[in-house]
C-alpha cells in the first residue's frame, strides 16, 4: 500500500507525542505523512477533551472534510485522542463519516484496526486503557521524530481526580514507563539529532518504574553526550521531591523554568478542586528552588472561576502571581466536564469570571514582558531550532522556553549560540548572535 496520512493534532503536548508515534506505526502499513489533508486517503483527528466545545470541534472538523471531500473518494476518518475515549461509540452513531475511533491507550492496535476496516468495512472502536501493551508496541517501531527539541511520553494516566478535570478518565490510570525502555528512547532521539528532551507525563513527576524516580530519569539522561537541555512537564506540586529539587544542584543540563501548575491562589478553592496542596507548600517548593538557584523561574495553569470563587479568593490568585512573579504561564475560565465531580457545580457568573480572567492574564503578560524587557542589551545562550518561515533569520529558544529571532544562518541549526538581545516584545525576543565567545552570558 503507498497512502497518505494527515494527523490533525489537538490538546497537549502529549497528544502531539502521540500523534508523531502514530505516524510512525502506520508507516509499516504503507501510510506516510502528508501536511495536505486534501492530498489524504487517511484523516486522523487527535483530539482533546479537557475543555468544552471539544466535541462540537470534532464535529465541526468532519464538516469541513465532508465538504472537500465531496467529489472525490472518501478519505478513511478516524477519530483518536480524548475525545474519542469519552464518546467512544457515540460518534459513530451521530457521525456516519467517521470509520474508526481509537482511545490514546488503544495505538498499538491501530495497524490492525486499518487493515480490518479496509477487509470488512466494518466500523470500529478501541477504547481499552491497555498502556503497557502500547508502550512495549511502540518501542519496536523506533521514534522517528527529527526534532531539534522532541518529546518523550514517560507517564500517562492521573490518579489525582481534581475535581474538574477529565484526565484520568480518558487517559486512566498512573502509569510509568520502564526505565530502560525510556533511555533507549532519549539514546534514539539524540542519535536522530535531538538537543533538547522535553519528558512527558500528565504527571511527570509522580513518575515511579520500580523505585526508580524521575530524579534518577534525569541523571541518567544528562550523561547523554550530543544532548544540551532537558526539561519534563507538566508536574504536580504534591509530587515535587527532595531527590528533584536535589536534582537542580547537580545538572547542567536541566532548564531553569519549572511548569508547576497551581490553579489557585486561594486555599479553600484549592480544597474545593481537590488539589491535595495548599498555598504554603508551593510558596515552600518556590523558596526551595530560588535558594539552590534564584535564576529558575516558574510557569504555571491556572483556573478563573471555578464554583464559589469570591473576589477574596480571586484576589488571592492575583497576589500569588505578583509574588512568584510566574512566567509563560495558560489561564483559563473553569470549563464543566461531564462525568467530573465538578460538572454539575452552580457556575458563577459568566462576566465576573471574564473580567477576573482579563485581570489575571494582564498581570501574567506584564510578568512576562517585564522578564523579556530585562534581558535587553544582555546576551543568553539560544537553541537554534530552525530559519524563519522567509528564512532570512532564525527562530530559537532561550533557556526560559521563550522564541528568539535573530541573524543566523541554516548552518546554525541544533546548535546553542549566544545572542544579544535588543528588542522583546510579551512573547519573542530579537538579537543578533555574537561572535566572540568570551562574552558574559546572561
Ligand atoms: N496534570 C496537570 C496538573 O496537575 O496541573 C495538568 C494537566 S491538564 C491536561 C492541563 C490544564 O488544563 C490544567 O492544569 C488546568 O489548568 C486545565 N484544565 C483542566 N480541566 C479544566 C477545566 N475543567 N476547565 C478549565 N481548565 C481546565
Ligand atoms: Fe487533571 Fe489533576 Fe490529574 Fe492534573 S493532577 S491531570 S489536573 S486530575
Ligand atoms: Fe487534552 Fe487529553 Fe491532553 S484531554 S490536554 S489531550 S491529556
Amino acid at each position: 500500500m503507498n497512502q497518505k496520512i494527515f494527523i490533525k493534532t489537538f490538546g497537549c503536548q502529549m497528544n502531539e507525542y502521540d500523534s508523531n508515534r502514530i505516524y510512525d506505526a502506520v508507516k509499516k502499513i504503507g501510510y506516510h505523512k502528508t501536511e495536505n489533508y486534501e492530498d489524504a486517503n487517511c484523516y486522523l483527528l487527535n483530539t482533546c477533551h479537557i475543555r468544552d466545545k471539544a466535541k462540537e470541534k470534532v464535529y465541526h472538523e468532519i464538516g469541513r472534510v465532508k465538504k472537500k471531500f465531496r467529489s472525490k473518494q472518501k478519505p478513511l476518518v478516524i477519530i483518536a485522542g480524548c475525545v474519542a475515549q469519552a464518546e467512544n461509540q457515540e460518534m459513530l452513531k451521530r457521525e456516519p463519516y467517521i470509520d474508526l475511533v481509537i482511545g490514546p491507550q488503544s495505538y498499538h492496535k491501530i495497524n490492525d484496526t486499518i487493515l480490518n476496516h479496509i477487509k470488512d468495512k466494518k466500523k470500529i472502536e478501541e477504547i481499552e486503557f491497555d498502556t503497557i501493551s502500547k508502550f512495549e508496541y511502540l518501542k519496536k517501531i523506533k521514534n522517528d521524530t527529527r526534532g531539534i527539541s522532541s518529546y518523550l511520553t514517560i507517564q500517562e494516566g492521573c490518579d489525582k481526580f481534581c475535581h474538574f478535570c477529565v484526565v484520568p478518565y480518558t487517559r486512566g490510570p498512573e502509569y510509568s514507563r520502564p526505565f530502560k525502555q525510556i533511555l533507549d528512547e532519549a539514546k534514539h532521539l539524540v542519535n536522530n539529532g535531538a538537543k533538547e528532551i522535553i519528558l512527558l507525563g500528565q504527571n511527570v513527576n509522580a513518575y515511579n518504574y520500580e523505585g526508580f524516580k524521575l530524579s534518577k530519569l534525569l541523571l541518567e539522561i544528562e550523561k547523554f553526550s550530543g544532548l544540551d537541555r532537558i526539561r519534563y512537564t507538566t508536574s504536580h506540586p504534591k509530587d515535587m521531591t527532595e531527590d528533584l529539587i536535589e536534582v537542580y544542584k547537580f545538572s547542567k543540563k536541566l532548564m531553569p523554568l519549572v511548569h508547576l501548575p497551581v490553579q489557585s491562589g486561594s486555599n479553600k478553592i484549592l480544597k474545593l478542586m481537590n488539589r491535595k496542596h495548599t498555598i504554603s507548600e508551593y510558596y515552600k517548593i518556590f523558596d526551595k528552588f530560588k535558594k539552590i538557584n534564584p535564576n529558575i523561574e516558574f510557569s504555571s495553569d491556572f483556573i478563573i472561576g471555578y464554583p464559589e470563587e469570591n473576589d477574596q479568593d480571586f484576589a488571592e490568585t492575583l497576589n500569588l502571581v505578583k509574588n512568584v512573579g510566574f512566567i509563560n504561564s495558560f489561564s483559563f475560565v473553569f470549563s464543566p466536564r461531564p462525568g467530573t465531580v465538578a460538572a454539575d457545580l452552580e457556575l458563577i457568573d459568566k462576566k465576573i469570571s471574564m473580567e477576573r480572567l482579563e485581570l489575571i492574564q494582564n498581570q501574567l503578560f506584564n510578568n512576562q514582558t517585564k522578564m523579556n524587557k530585562s534581558l535587553e542589551n544582555k546576551t543568553i545562550n539560544v537553541l537554534v531550532e530552525n530559519l524563519t518561515d522567509d528564512k532570512t533569520q532564525v527562530f530559537g529558544r532561550s533557556e526560559y522556553m521563550t522564541s528568539v529571532i535573530f541573524n543566523g544562518k541554516k548552518e546554525d541549526i541544533g546548535k546553542i549560540l549566544p545572542v544579544r538581545i535588543i528588542k522583546s516584545n510579551r512573547s519573542t525576543l530579537f538579537g543578533e548572535v555574537i561572535n566572540n565567545s568570551n562574552q558574559k552570558v546572561a
